[in-house]
């Protein structure tokens, strides 16, 4: 089986595995980095969402052997102490419910701060709708993300 170097967090770890494999489950299931979830597995739904070179990638539709030398962040490096704005905003306004699709989410809206520090109500609406959330927890995503780009 062929093996990949690949860069996590800062960390450089080396995997054997297909080269069809979706990152998803390589982060998942050989890194352990569980805050990466599974919903559609085809790019539907976000909540696999982690940056790759710095933009919202959707970790089910990206092969491992196409991740191999970028830079790679998951929920689990967005901070080393939950201190990212964006997290504390989710604190504040007590965004989750179930909270199976908010690492996804604040992933993409992590994304979006670092290239739109203060982005509209309708750049907000752009780039999380491609977020699903069963939970319909989208008002107090959209307050967080303002929040957080006050801060
Ligand atoms: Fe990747 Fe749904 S699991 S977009
Ligand atoms: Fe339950 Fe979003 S908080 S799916």
């Amino acid at each position: 089986m062929p093996t990949f170097n690949l860069k996590i967090n800062n960390k450089a770890y080396t995997v054997e595995a297909d080269m069809d494999t979706p990152l998803l489950w390589v982060l998942r299931d050989q890194i352990e980095l569980v805050g990466t979830k599974y919903g559609c597995g085809i790019g539907q739904c976000g909540a696999c969402t982690v940056h790759v070179n710095g933009n919202a990638v959707r970790s089910c539709l990206l092969q491992v052997s196409q991740a191999e030398g970028m830079d790679i962040t998951t929920i689990e490096g967005l901070s080393e102490d939950a201190t990212h704005p964006l997290q504390q905003a989710w604190l504040e306004h007590d965004v989750p419910q179930c909270g199976y699709c908010q690492s996804g989410q604040i992933m993409s809206a992590a994304a979006l701060l670092k290239n739109n520090p203060h982005p509209s109500d309708e750049d907000i609406e752009a780039t999380m709708s491609g977020n699903i959330c069963r939970c319909g927890t989208y008002i107090r995503i959209k307050q967080a993300i303002k929040t957080a780009s006050k801060s």
